[in-house]
C-alpha cells in the first residue's frame, strides 16, 4: 500500500516534472533567445552623429544591426554610417517636425525594409531657469527633445506591430526627476514628458511585442554638457557624484544595447537611471 502510494506519488511528481519541463521549454523560447538575435535588425538612431548617438549606433551595429543614422547634416550622416560594420545608411531630417519625420522614416523604410529598433537620442540643452525661459525657447526645446519621440514612435510603431517585435528607447535624463541641477526648466520638463510618453506607449504596445523604455543618465562626458561646465563646477560635481567620475557615452550605449536586445523582453515602461549613485531610489 505504501509502495503503491509512493509509486503514485512518484508518477504524480514525474507528471508534474514533465509539465514543468514542457513549460520551461516554452519559456526558454521567449526568455532565453540566442545573442545574435539582433543580427539583421534595422535600428534607427536619431542624434546619430552626436556623442551618445554615435556610441549607440556603433554598439548596435557591432551587435549586427543595420543602422539608419539620423541627424541634421546629410553628408556627415552618410560618411559616419559608412564607417559602421553593417550595411547602414545616413539620412538627415529634422526630428522636431512631423512632416519631416514622416518623410524621413519613409526613406528609411524604403531603403531598409522597416524599423525594428528606434532609439530617440536627438536633443538640445537649455540651462535657462523658468523666469529666463521665453515661450519660443520652451517650444523649441520641447519640439526637439519630446515631440520628436512622439512623431518617430508614431511613424515606426506600425512596422514593429506588423512584425510582432520592436524596441523603442528614449534618451531622457536625470534632469527629469532632479528638477535639473544645472539644466534649465524647459530641458528638465521635456525629459520628464518623455518619461510619460515612454510609460504610455509601453502600456499600449506591450501586447504587440514592442517594449518601450527610457535611459536617464546624468553628466555624460560629451560636449553638450562638458563645454558648459566651468572647471570649478566640474570639480564640485566629481566630488558629489559617488563614483567620482562622469558617465562615458559608451556606458549609455551598453544600457541601450541591453534594452534593444531580446534579453530584456520582460522589461517595459522602465527608466534606467545612470547617475553614478547620485540619486538612489
Ligand atoms: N550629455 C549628457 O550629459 C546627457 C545627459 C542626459 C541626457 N542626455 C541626452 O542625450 C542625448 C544626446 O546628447 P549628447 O550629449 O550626445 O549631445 P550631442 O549634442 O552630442 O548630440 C545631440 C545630437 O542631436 C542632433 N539634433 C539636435 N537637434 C536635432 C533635430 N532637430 N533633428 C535631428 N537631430 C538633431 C544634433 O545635431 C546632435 O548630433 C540628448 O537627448 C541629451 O538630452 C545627455
Amino acid at each position: 500500500m505504501m509502495l503503491c502510494g509512493a509509486r503514485r506519488l512518484t508518477a504524480a511528481a514525474g507528471c508534474a516534472a514533465l509539465g514543468h519541463f514542457a513549460w520551461r521549454q516554452q519559456q526558454r523560447a521567449v526568455c532565453e533567445p540566442s545573442t545574435p538575435a539582433l543580427a539583421g535588425k534595422v535600428a534607427l538612431v536619431t542624434g546619430g552623429t552626436g556623442s551618445i548617438g554615435w556610441a549607440v549606433a556603433t554598439s548596435l551595429a557591432d551587435a549586427g544591426c543595420r543602422v539608419a543614422l539620423v541627424d541634421l547634416d546629410e553628408s556627415r550622416c552618410r560618411e559616419m554610417a559608412s564607417k559602421l560594420p553593417t550595411r547602414s545608411i545616413g539620412v538627415a531630417f529634422d526630428v522636431s517636425r512631423e512632416d519631416t519625420v514622416n518623410a524621413g522614416v519613409a526613406r528609411v523604410v524604403a531603403e531598409m525594409g522597416g524599423v525594428d529598433v528606434l532609439v530617440n537620442v536627438a536633443g538640445i540643452l537649455s540651462n535657462n531657469k523658468a523666469l529666463e525661459t521665453s515661450a519660443d525657447e520652451w517650444r523649441k526645446v520641447h519640439a526637439v527633445n519630446y515631440d520628436s519621440s512622439f512623431y518617430l514612435s508614431k511613424a515606426c510603431l506600425p512596422h514593429m506591430v506588423e512584425r510582432g517585435w520592436g524596441r523603442i528607447i528614449n534618451l531622457s535624463s536625470w534632469a527629469w526627476k532632479s528638477g535639473g541641477l544645472t539644466a534649465g526648466t524647459a530641458y528638465s520638463a521635456s525629459k520628464a514628458a518623455l518619461v510619460g510618453l515612454t510609460f504610455s506607449l509601453a502600456r499600449q504596445f506591450a501586447g504587440a511585442g514592442v517594449t518601450v523604455n527610457a535611459v536617464a543618465p546624468c553628466y555624460v562626458f560629451s560636449p553638450m554638457i562638458m563645454e558648459q561646465l566651468t572647471a570649478a563646477k566640474r570639480a564640485e560635481l566629481l566630488e558629489a557624484i559617488p563614483v567620482h567620475r562622469f558617465c562615458a557615452p559608451e556606458e549609455v550605449a551598453h544600457a541601450v544595447l541591453f534594452l534593444a536586445s531580446p534579453l530584456s523582453g520582460f522589461i517595459t515602461g522602465e527608466v534606467v537611471d545612470m547617475n553614478g549613485g547620485f540619486q538612489m531610489d
